[in-house]
């Protein structure tokens, strides 16, 4: 074991041992940019050691001398020559290559409606339409109350049961499941907007709202017309929030 007294080997040594146990003995593991900061301190202290007599100096570049300069290590040279450039690049290359990531999502969060839709075969004109239910005040009450059980039914595990977006599927969702409470979303859009919404899910969205991978289901086929504007007054009801006129978008 005559070459571990060389001081070139206990140097590399000393490299190799400090980063397997800082890259692998470490849990949970340090971020690269630590790890770095280490095995510069590791590499200054070695290069101090070996640099603090000049014999010991002798000992640790004549390994390299030899490699550079003597014939007989012609072959050594020759396959230093061609790694060390491929090792370089493979770096570079690793560096400077594509990464996959999720492409940037510039959508229209509320594009512009359609201006009428198809719903169970009959044509629903959307633009400048009220919910119908509203016109008799005296059963309000009866179609919140149908309302809240059409949502607890069928949209509460994304939407929440404060209706803030943070039900159980939420946090699997992106974009998540639209947050009622903020002012941003049903306080801003027409009940007929919101029914196309609920009629047509994400999969009705139109095209200028891709990259869009809504998972909010398109209803038209388990929901009636009616449990529909219900599901809509019972959103703006128990948030507080009132619907758009479409006069004020004109
Ligand atoms: C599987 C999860 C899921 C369920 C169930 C679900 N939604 Fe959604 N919903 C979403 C997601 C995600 C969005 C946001 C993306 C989008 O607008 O399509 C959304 C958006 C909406 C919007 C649009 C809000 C806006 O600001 O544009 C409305 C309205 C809506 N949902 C109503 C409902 C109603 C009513 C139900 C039940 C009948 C329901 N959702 C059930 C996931 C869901």
């Amino acid at each position: 074991m005559s070459f571990l007294r060389s001081r070139f080997v206990q140097a590399v040594l000393v490299l190799v041992i400090a980063f397997v146990v800082l890259r692998f003995g470490i849990r949970p593991p340090a971020p690269w940019s630590v790890l770095t900061l280490y095995m510069s301190i590791v590499l200054l202290a070695v290069l101090v050691f070996v640099s603090s007599d000049s014999d010991s100096w002798r000992d640790f570049v004549r390994p390299i001398r030899e490699t550079l300069v003597n014939p007989d290590r012609r072959h050594m040279r020759l396959g230093l020559l061609i790694a060390l450039p491929l090792l370089l690049g493979y770096y570079a290359y690793t560096q400077a290559a594509a990464k996959p990531q999720a492409p940037p999502e510039l959508r229209a969060v509320h594009p512009a409606p359609p201006a009428s839709i198809q719903f169970r075969g009959k044509e629903i004109q959307i633009t400048g339409l009220d919910n119908p239910l509203r016109k008799d005040q005296a059963s309000f009450k009866k179609h919140v109350a149908a309302g809240a059980e059409t949502y607890i039914r069928n949209c509460v595990y994304c939407h929440g049961d404060n209706l803030d977006g943070k039900g159980h599927f939420a946090p699997g969702f992106n974009p998540p499941p639209a947050n009622f409470q903020d002012p941003g979303t049903i306080a801003m859009l027409q009940e007929a907007y919101l029914f196309w919404r609920v009629a047509k899910g994400g999969p009705g969205l139109p095209k200028e709202s891709t990259p869009w991978n809504s998972v909010m289901p398109a209803w038209e086929d388990r929901l009636t017309e009616e449990q529909i504007w219900q599901v809509i007054m019972y959103l703006y009801d128990a948030t507080g929030q009132h619907p758009r006129r479409w006069e004020e978008s004109h």
